[in-house]
């Protein structure tokens, strides 16, 4: 099977080209091969490459820029994915997408099913929502996967964060106001890949029969400080730490430009009932992570 990737150099990206070689001859992109900021570029590349699977794990992520450059933010989290979509039908091809916990507002106290009502509160999630709807307009056979808190032990994500701050600072405050999911970037590569293996006799049929968004994250939920206190406890070099006390903080004690929701979990009981499979808890999975 002919696979495209976009965004190899992100989280998800990074985790799925390392994994989807056992699944075929994979064309995988970052930035310096094709930036999807322009869209003839990636209708053109998919014309002519005509992959059987199309999998778009780049995205505009920069939350609290994107308030700034709300103009790019829709054409790489909106447009760019149109494009693939429309490819992907027009090439009888799979499309998988990825989307997030921040197209809902976090008014609620119990995770959010797919059937909830999303409204956005920053550019980010407006974008990423528009993608999601440009998406299921171009119809064809794709999954859009939303999931939250992605993190990965390469980069300088929020477990990196955390690590480096606790060898600097003897206090530190997170907020303790903000709750998700914590879902590592390696095991919703391997979900994505799990799903299309399981699937792979009959991809584009099974895939279009079940297309929709479905949200996959780990199970369980917490709070950033909640998450941090975790991170350091599970610490493989916990003797470099100079840091003695963790203080819950509020999310106004530390202003952004982007507002974020405050309760943003997701409920993925449909996306197991669909492809048959049980997502682990995110503690058991971060101590799974911080090992590797
Ligand atoms: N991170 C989270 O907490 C989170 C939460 C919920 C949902 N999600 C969603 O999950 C998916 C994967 O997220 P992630 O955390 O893996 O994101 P990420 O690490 O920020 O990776 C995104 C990738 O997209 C690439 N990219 C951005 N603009 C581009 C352009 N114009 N042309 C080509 N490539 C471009 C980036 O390239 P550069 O490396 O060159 O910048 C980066 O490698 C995204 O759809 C995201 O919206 C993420």
């Amino acid at each position: 099977m002919k696979i495209v990737l976009f965004g190899k150099n992100g989280q998800v990206g990074w985790e799925l080209q390392r994994i989807l070689p056992i699944l075929g001859e994979v064309f995988s992109m970052g930035r310096d091969e094709l930036d999807i900021s322009d869209l003839d570029a990636v209708r053109n590349i998919l014309n002519e490459l005509k992959p059987k699977l199309i999998i778009n794990a780049s995205a505009y992520t920069q939350v609290d820029r994107a308030e700034k450059e709300s103009d790019l933010a829709m054409k790489i989290n909106a447009l760019a994915p149109e494009v693939m979509a429309e490819a992907a039908n027009k090439l009888g091809s799979v499309f998988i997408h990825y989307s997030t916990d921040y197209v809902f507002d976090g008014k609620r106290d119990t995770p959010y099913t797919e059937n909830d009502p999303v409204n956005p509160l920053n550019v980010y999630g407006e974008s990423k929502l528009k993608g999601e709807e440009n998406v299921q307009q171009a119809g064809g056979a794709y999954l859009i996967l939303r999931t939250s808190w992605v993190y990965s032990l390469r980069g300088n994500g929020f477990v990196n964060k955390v690590l480096g701050w606790a060898r600097k600072n003897e206090t530190l405050k997170i907020v303790s106001d903000q709750i998700s999911t914590p879902t590592w970037a390696r095991m919703l590569a391997e979900i994505t890949n799990f799903v299309i293996v399981r699937n792979n006799a009959n991809l584009l049929e099974i895939i279009r029969e079940r297309r929709g968004v479905y949200h996959a994250s780990c199970h369980g939920y917490t709070s950033r400080y909640e998450w941090a206190k975790q991170i350091l406890a599970n610490d493989p070099a916990r003797t470099e730490q100079i840091v003695r006390s963790i203080e819950p903080a509020l999310t106004g004690d530390f202003p952004t430009p982007a507002v974020r929701p405050l309760f943003s979990a997701l409920d993925c009981t449909r996306f197991e009932k669909a492809f048959s499979l049980q997502l682990p808890d995110w503690s058991s999975i971060l101590k799974l992570a911080m090992i590797r």
